[in-house]
């Protein structure tokens, strides 16, 4: 197998907790560094900074609120500056649209103002993000969107949550076939429930809804961080170069 000798760069987005994060820490173990960034934590992003030296790579953190695509060209600056701190070519070669926050309410209830928010992080800022970026993605490079297993796994209250993460899911598929002849490899991964802070960290710290989804799940857990970051790190890998335009759902076998 033809591997690149040269030295891979990450941007994940939300790498400063949770499957994020996780995915910077696997990267850096495979000898990948990262830019990665934060919206509220600064603290939590600068530790994994520390945790990424640690492990032998390199890292930087940047501020972005993926919500608010006004930001973008400001932070495309940023990031080739840091690619310049970083030591690196001006380009990257994995991009990881990680960042997103939870919604739990009603099709019936649900206001505007909820719908333009999860519109604005889980759509909007994954295709206009990734749009500013690609100028900077290396030819050969790889993206991996995050969706949910609830675009399949059909629960009450998370229909406008779902629904944008199922259009990510279309997304992936249209980004593969047009960056196709740039050789870029885009795939879109499915977490099932994770332990993460995510939704209040009510998966990690309810302990009837951890059973619940125990009890969904056919290898009998919830999921962890690292049942998701060394997977999309391997995504990311030579090893997975032929993975393309596909939805993978890291899950246990939830709800099956
Ligand atoms: N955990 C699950 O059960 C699960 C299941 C399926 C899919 N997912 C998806 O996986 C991804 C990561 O979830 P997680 O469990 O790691 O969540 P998490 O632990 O709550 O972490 C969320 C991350 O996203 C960042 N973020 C949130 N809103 C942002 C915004 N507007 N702009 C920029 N960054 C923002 C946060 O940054 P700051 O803390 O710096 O603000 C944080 O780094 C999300 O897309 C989520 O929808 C999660």
């Amino acid at each position: 197998m033809t591997q690149n000798s040269e030295r891979k760069i990450a941007i994940v987005t939300g790498g400063s907790r949770g499957l994020g994060r996780n995915t910077v820490l696997n990267l850096a173990r495979r000898g990948v560094d990262s830019i990665l960034t934060y919206n509220s934590s600064r603290a939590e992003a600068e530790k994994v900074v520390a945790l990424v030296a640690e492990a032998g790579a390199k890292a930087i953190a940047l501020k972005l609120d993926t919500g608010d695509a006004h930001g973008f060209d400001p932070f495309v600056d940023a990031v080739k500056q840091a690619l310049a701190d970083l030591g690196a070519a001006e380009r990257f070669d994995y991009l990881v649209n990680n960042a997103g926050t939870s919604h739990h309410n009603s099709i019936e209830a649900t206001t505007e103002d909820e719908l333009d928010m999860l519109y604005n992080v889980h759509f909007k800022g994954v295709f206009f993000l990734t749009q500013k970026l690609l100028p900077l993605i290396n030819d050969g490079g790889r993206i991996v969107n995050l969706s949910s297993g609830l675009t399949r796994i059909i629960v009450p209250g998370s229909a406008a949550y779902g629904a944008m993460k199922g259009a990510v899911e279309v997304l992936t598929r249209y980004m593969a076939k047009e960056l196709g002849p740039r050789r870029i490899a885009v795939n879109v991964v499915a977490p099932g429930a994770i332990q993460t802070d995510f939704s209040g960290g009510m998966v990690r710290d309810n302990p009837d809804l951890n059973q619940r989804v125990a009890e969904m799940t056919a290898l009998g857990r919830a999921g962890l961080p690292d049942d998701i970051g060394p997977m999309i790190a391997s995504l990311l890998s030579e090893d997975n170069r032929w993975v393309n335009a596909q939805r993978i759902e890291v899950s246990g076998g939830m709800s099956i």
